[in-house]
């Protein structure tokens, strides 16, 4: 036990309620006096059972703004309510991926992830403190309820009188009186992990014979360069000049936003447009979200999971052996991978909320290898998190493998075959970003007295633009692993031919309200279609039956994606 511990007193400060996702705050809201101590003393006082006696955790984030100081605060409160092993990457700098191996490779009890994912980082920007739990997954409500109603309990936390800082720049262990610090490097576990998962060597390989094949990485400033740099380069042999953009974490993200879709990654897609590139792709701020592109094809998150659970057992060699034992999406993502499972007789299929904590149990239950979501994640069961850059190797060790059978490996060439086999899903999404949340409320309330109107006829029958109502619901979830139920997860219009249409508010917003409407239509005739004009009646559809402008006073979405 660490001998100079002083007692802090302290009130509780509102609304330090974390979501799944953690806490995530102003950086100037976390700089308040005893606000980021309070939070951190709350997480210790919640650590499920046995609690941070003798605990080993793992520390560590994506690098912005006001991260080094809310490590030293972990260590100094948590050692004084007895940590004695703290696991930190080097400089701190741990990709949230990277973060779950860790913790579960080192059986750790636990972790701290300093982050807010894709949020923009700096003084005047976002800022995060998130609990993952010994399978290296989020926090389950239990435990995050459980902290929360510490934070509105706390009267003192306590401190570790320190005689010399922790120096976060050396890799090695530092013994301090009654705890000890490692720091790790913080790339070399995970690539150890990747190239168990992937083949390298086929990947290689590839490279040497398709000189001429052009890969860009952008980690748009966000954690995954040192990740980007010594995977693609340095292990498969890929150009650092040609190859990797953006590749240095910066605090602020250069003052980018570190989100990979069409919208905010902008410049890599012109990149990837001027330059032919063969393979694009970019992840997060923290490394769990991912997006692949090529010169010629956009490939959407539902897309690619589903291609990547149809080639998996041929040839990703973690699936070669471990077989598919499950596959997985959220209800919003489009059906792509449903059409996989069927095809492939698995019949371990799962529909859940959006929010990839739902997939953690069905994988600690040997149900589910590989998920995904069209909010740009994608992800199996090696951790606890999606893998922005487990999806991007997996994309590469896919077109390795086509390149072997065939000349036509493009990504374009290997979603039409997929399309060829299995149809097509058209899907776009659509977000309003910052509306008026009064609004936005009311126009959910409208949709959803359609869905209870269903069993009186409601627009049942009704036909818009050609497209027959079969269903109007609202998503309900049963885990079936733990029975938990959740409710109200999306307001779906079911159509017969079975298009969809969902509705949703996000619950990641930080200003007013997100709306966001998702549209499908299945298609086996024609594939090569551009997905705007394939949705356009569709997506007329969802407007006219939500009343969005109405309601919102919005014509244009903030973002298509
Ligand atoms: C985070 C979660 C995802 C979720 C996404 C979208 O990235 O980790 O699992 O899909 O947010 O959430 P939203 O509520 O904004 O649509
Ligand atoms: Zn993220």
């Amino acid at each position: 036990m660490v001998a100079s511990v002083r007692v802090v007193p302290t009130a509780p400060i509102d609304g330090q309620k974390p979501g799944t996702s953690g806490l995530r705050k102003r950086v100037k809201v976390f700089q308040q006096p005893h606000y980021t101590e309070n939070f951190v003393q709350s997480i210790f006082t919640a650590m499920p059972t046995p609690g941070p006696l003798n605990a080993t955790i793992v520390v560590g984030g994506d690098g912005r703004y006001f991260m080094r100081d809310a490590i030293h605060t972990i260590i100094s409160i948590g050692a004084a309510n007895g940590i004695s092993n703290f696991i930190i990457g080097k400089d701190g700098i741990l990709s949230t991926p990277a973060a779950s191996a860790l913790i579960r490779k080192r059986q750790a009890d636990g972790g701290i992830i300093l982050t807010a994912s894709h949020n923009p980082g700096g003084p005047q920007n976002d800022f995060g403190i998130k609990y993952n739990i010994r399978n290296g997954g989020p926090a389950p409500e239990s435990v995050t309820d459980a902290i929360y109603r510490a934070s509105c309990e706390i009267s003192e936390y306590k401190v570790t009188q320190l005689d010399t800082k922790v120096d976060l720049s050396i890799v090695g262990s530092q013994s301090f009186d009654g705890f000890s610090v490692e720091i790790v490097d913080p790339v070399q576990d995970y690539v150890e992990l990747l190239r168990e998962i992937f083949d390298f060597e086929l990947i290689r390989d590839f490279r040497l014979k398709n000189p001429n094949f052009k890969l860009l990485f952008d980690a748009l400033n966000g954690v995954t360069g040192p990740y980007g740099k010594r995977i693609f380069v340095e292990e498969l042999g890929f150009s650092e000049n040609s190859s990797l953009e953006q590749c240095t974490p910066l605090e602020d993200f250069g003052g980018c936003h570190p989100d990979p879709n069409l919208t905010y990654a902008h410049t890599l897609v012109e990149r990837v447009n001027r330059e032919h590139v063969d393979l694009g792709a970019a992840s997060d701020g923290d490394g769990d979200r991912n997006m692949i592109l090529s010169h010629d094809w956009f490939v959407t998150p539902s897309d690619s999971v589903a291609v990547i659970a149809h080639y998996a057992t041929e040839c990703i060699p973690y699936f070669k052996s471990t077989g598919i034992r499950g596959l997985a999406r959220s209800m919003p993502t489009s059906c792509a991978i449903d059409r996989v499972a069927k095809a492939k007789g698995i019949t371990s299929l799962f529909e859940v909320p959006t929010g990839w904590k739902f997939f953690g149990n069905l994988m600690d239950a040997g149900r589910l290898s590989i998920c995904g979501e069209e909010s740009f994640g994608t992800g199996s069961d090696h951790i606890r998190e999606k893998d922005g850059i487990w999806a991007i190797v997996a994309w590469l060790n896919i077109i390795a493998y086509v390149s072997q059978k065939s000349s036509n490996f493009s990504v374009r060439s290997i979603m039409l075959d997929f399309y060829q086999q299995y149809g097509r899903n058209y899907f776009t999404r659509y977000d309003y970003e910052e509306v008026d949340a009064d609004g936005a409320e009311k126009m959910i309330t409208h949709l959803r007295s359609m869905a209870y109107l269903e069993k009186d006829g409601g627009i049942i029958g009704a036909v818009f633009n050609g497209y027959e109502v079969a269903r109007v619901d609202d998503f309900e979830y049963v885990d079936p692993i733990d029975n938990s139920i959740s409710k109200n997860q999306g307001l779906r219009i079911i159509f017969t031919d079975s298009s969809r249409i969902v509705f949703r508010l996000s619950g990641t917003g930080s200003q007013g309200a997100t709306v966001r409407i998702y549209i499908e239509r299945y298609d086996d005739k024609h594939i090569d279609l551009d997905a705007q004009v394939a949705l356009k009646p569709l997506v007329d559809n969802a407007l006219n039956i939500s009343k969005l402008l109405e309601f919102t006073g919005r014509k244009e979405p903030t973002v298509i994606t």
